[in-house]
């Protein structure tokens, strides 16, 4: 059974909702890393806390805030953390392709809760293709 990790903040807490339930259905184990209310709160510490429980499991993350953008900054400072803001299945599956992401960020705010799930569906069944692409992104970590 494969598991999938979730985290949003307040503004993503909805689709966050409809995106475990859809998961489930689909047979993921899915965790659930909060935030558990509509109330306020910084989508900092949501993505910090689910990058590290990424990090600690190997398992795939999926993160919301209500544009996605936030939640891709904060992840992207962790070395390890590959994550991939899309908007359409196409990005879903090249980021899987090309660049390996391990954590698929979306905007509650941008993104429909239909195709939001077509988008989790799709990076979760796509596969990284290695070769060239693995030496770019040891190019990535060169850097940090
Ligand atoms: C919260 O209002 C909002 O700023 C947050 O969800 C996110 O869009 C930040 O990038």
């Amino acid at each position: 059974m494969r598991t999938v990790l979730l985290a949003s903040d307040h503004a993503g807490f909805e689709m966050k909702k409809t995106l475990l339930a859809h998961l489930e259905s689909r047979g993921f184990d899915v965790v659930d890393h909060g935030t558990h209310s509509t109330e306020s709160c910084d989508y900092p510490v949501l993505a910090h806390k689910l990058c590290e429980a990424v990090k600690h499991t190997g398992c795939t993350g999926i993160l919301i805030c209500g544009t996605g953008i936030g939640v891709s900054i904060t992840a992207n400072r962790h070395a390890e953390i590959r994550a991939a803001l899309c908007f359409t299945e196409l990005h879903a599956r090249l980021a899987r392709r090309h660049n390996n992401a391990n954590v698929l960020c979306l905007g509650a705010r941008m993104t429909g809760t239909e195709l939001a799930g077509a988008i989790v569906d799709a990076f979760l069944e796509t596969r990284f293709e290695g070769g060239r692409h693995q030496r770019r992104l040891d190019m990535i970590q060169q850097r940090t």
